[in-house]
């Protein structure tokens, strides 16, 4: 089966670019990362790319002098690598609409929060300072809202009482690399089916059962 080409835009570490870079050595999903685009010249994630022979591209915002400009640059390194799926991992900007209409539904995106809860930044934090039982991580489509599109796969992990933000952010990060190349296998195996808001998977399972933080002691009698 021809793998599906896809291409990373990162912005910092890249552990998500990692997670999915593995997960196709090891054929564990269908797909090849063909390009990484960072908009940052030191993100962690282009010598990620470099030490896996991947090609990789800086494009940064002070050669542009539009949003626009600068998008259709990007579209054109994403095609020129002949991408299909575009996989933002800690890419920090905000894609313009153009963008998202040059790659409908083959934008995902991966964000620390139960969605709809906490979009936005610091997000670990806020959930923290709600006061939320649990946290987690969404994969999602892009449209052209933020952090908005319709959602693919949730991960939720307990929030812990002595949690600092950065506890919970690794118990999260855990789950994006999990989640993240499995996201990416269903839209391989041609299994996500988008209507409206809602993501449908072909053959998915349902989850059974529930959780609850702190766990229910009493007995239902
Ligand atoms: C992750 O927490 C991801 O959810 C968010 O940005 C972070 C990127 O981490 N969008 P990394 O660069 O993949 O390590």
């Amino acid at each position: 089966m021809n793998r599906v080409p896809i291409g990373v835009l990162v912005s910092g570490g890249g552990t998500n670019l990692q997670a999915i870079i593995d997960a196709s050595e090891a054929g564990r999903i269908n797909a090849e990362v063909k390009v990484v685009v960072s908009n940052n010249p030191i993100a962690y994630g282009l010598d990620r790319a470099r030490r896996h022979g991947i090609p990789s591209a800086v494009i940064t915002k002070e050669s542009f002098t539009t949003k626009d400009s600068y998008d259709a640059e990007l579209i054109k390194t994403l095609n020129n690598h002949g991408v299909m799926l575009v996989v933002m991992a800690g890419f920090m900007r905000i894609l313009t609409p153009a963008f998202v209409a040059a790659f409908p539904m083959r934008i995902m995106n991966i964000h620390p929060s139960l969605l709809p809860a906490f979009p936005g930044l610091g997000v670990q934090k806020k959930a923290l300072e709600y006061g939320a039982r649990f946290a987690g991580c969404t994969v999602h489509f892009v449209d052209a809202g933020v952090d908005s599109g319709p959602i693919i796969i949730q991960a939720v992990v307990p929030v812990h009482d002595g949690d600092t933000a950065e506890t919970l952010s690794r118990r999260i990060l855990v789950e994006e690399h999990r989640i993240y190349p499995q996201a990416i296998q269903l839209f391989a195996e041609g299994r996500l089916h988008v209507e409206g808001r809602r993501v449908f998977i072909t053959g998915g399972q349902p989850v059974e059962g529930s959780i609850a933080n702190p766990p229910v002691t009493i007995s239902d009698e």
